[in-house]
């Protein structure tokens, strides 16, 4: 459920036409609605509602947007860091320190730092050379880190190969059957407060029950480390619900997720923390594009966007599907190739894709754009970034600029000597 629909025939995020942010923003420009962010918010955490006291942490990966995060800190969400670029933005944002957790395999010792002197809540310590650097460091500063273990649970999500974390051979983690070996090894160590477990499997997932084996391997570990002796009062259990890309398509909800949660970890007897990103951002936001022309194909027309892969990188680089729609549709549909400007085959939207009929200077949206969107953009044919509008009520606010082309350049400087 989101707030884009259309209106009298023109498409509106919430009561703002898209027409009326192109010509005072320019295309292609990403435009979030605060009211689709806020509902998807709470719906997750009524989903959650059966269980004590969850942390909810938005993955801020999906979409770090300052303004983005203010709206979700304002809704009581903290966030899940991976950098400490992401860390500071959680924080300059307004989400306490105390609901801020860091994962990933390659923290520097810089970012432990910064961690550390912030005060978050929790370093999720994806091995033992990691576990034991933090020691070291925390220990030098006085301080012991609070963290828990990553453990890689060998689970298949069966969700795209390059969005899969969860499985043995990935990354990601410390294998599940070694985990016992290295909470013995790491527990102890002065510089850590080594006190939980998190698990992460994997993103767009559209079925529980990977999730589901996931959890019910770790309620196995709570155990076993009890058993050893070891203190788990907090268990983090990922992010990776999926959403709908394709009208009509429908994925777990919040509450069935939850009901699942609650059944499968009841009496463990911790603090759950969730990692969402793509279930409150993905659907509330879109790349809102004009077409600038449309050129003769072999089978079909080329419908030519400002957009290209770099503003929205999903369809080149994991083949994803996302809606594509005209903001003014005219009633007529057609069979065409959407792509973008740039110099790569991969720079295609869709093939061969039935949808709203586009001429030239048309406007279209390319829906589900809100995560992994404007984030994983690059500068690629010397583009520029794609500025982002978020729109609350009858109101709208650009909240990320355009960095143009020409900015980009004038941050390379040519040194002297090649004169
Ligand atoms: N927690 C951890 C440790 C993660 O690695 C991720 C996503 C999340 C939480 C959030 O997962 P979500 O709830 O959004 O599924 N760029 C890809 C997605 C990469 C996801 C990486 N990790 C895409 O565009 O599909």
């Amino acid at each position: 459920m989101d707030y884009f629909a259309l209106r009298n025939g023109v498409l509106h995020a919430e009561d703002v036409s898209l027409p009326a942010i192109a010509a005072a923003v320019g295309t292609p420009v990403y435009v979030y609605s605060r009211a689709t962010l806020e509902r998807h918010a709470q719906v997750f955490a009524e989903g959650l509602a059966g269980l004590d006291a969850p942390l909810i942490a938005f993955a801020v990966k999906a979409n770090p947007n300052l303004a983005v995060l203010r709206v979700l800190a304002r809704q009581g969400y903290g966030a899940d860091v991976v950098s400490g670029g992401e860390l500071a933005r959680a924080l300059a944002a307004g989400m306490p320190p105390e609901r801020i957790v860091f994962s990933g395999v390659g923290k520097t010792r810089e970012e432990m730092r910064q961690a550390l002197d912030a005060g978050i809540r929790q370093l999720n310590i994806e091995s033992e050379e990691e576990g034991r650097e933090l020691a070291e460091l925390a220990a030098a500063l006085g301080k012991r880190a609070r963290c828990v273990l990553r453990v890689n649970p060998d689970v298949d999500a069966g969700t795209h190969d390059k969005i899969t974390t969860g499985k043995a051979d990935n990354k990601f983690g410390v294998p599940i059957a070694r985990a016992r070996e290295l909470f013995d090894a790491l527990a102890g160590l002065d510089g850590l407060a080594l006190t939980g477990v998190a698990v992460h499997i994997g993103s767009q997932l559209a079925s529980l029950e990977p999730l589901e084996a996931a959890f019910a391997k770790i309620g196995a570990l709570i155990g076993e480390l009890r058993e050893a002796g070891h203190t788990v009062d907090t268990v983090d259990l990922g992010g990776g619900l999926g959403v709908p890309y394709k009208a009509g398509e429908t994925y777990p909800s919040p509450a069935e997720y939850g009901a699942m949660v609650a059944r499968v970890t009841k009496g463990w007897n911790v603090q759950l923390v969730f990692e969402p990103g793509r279930v409150i951002a993905g659907n509330a936001g879109i790349l809102l594009t004009r077409t600038i022309r449309v050129k003769r194909g072999v089978a079909h027309p080329f419908y030519v966007l400002d957009a290209a892969m770099n503003d929205l990188a999903r369809p080149a680089m994991y083949g994803a599907w996302h809606d594509i729609v005209a903001v003014e549709p005219s009633g007529e549909t057609a069979v065409a190739n959407v792509v973008g400007p740039i110099c790569e085959t991969g720079d295609t939207f869709a093939m061969g894709r039935e949808m709203d009929a586009l001429k030239s200077g048309d406007l279209a949206v390319i829906r589900t754009a809100g995560a992994y969107g404007a984030t994983m953009a690059s500068s690629y044919n010397s583009r520029g970034f794609v500025p982002e509008v978020l729109v609350d009520g009858d109101k709208f606010a650009v909240v990320a600029e355009r960095l143009s082309a020409a900015a980009i350049m004038d941050a390379e400087p040519i040194p002297d000597w090649l004169d």
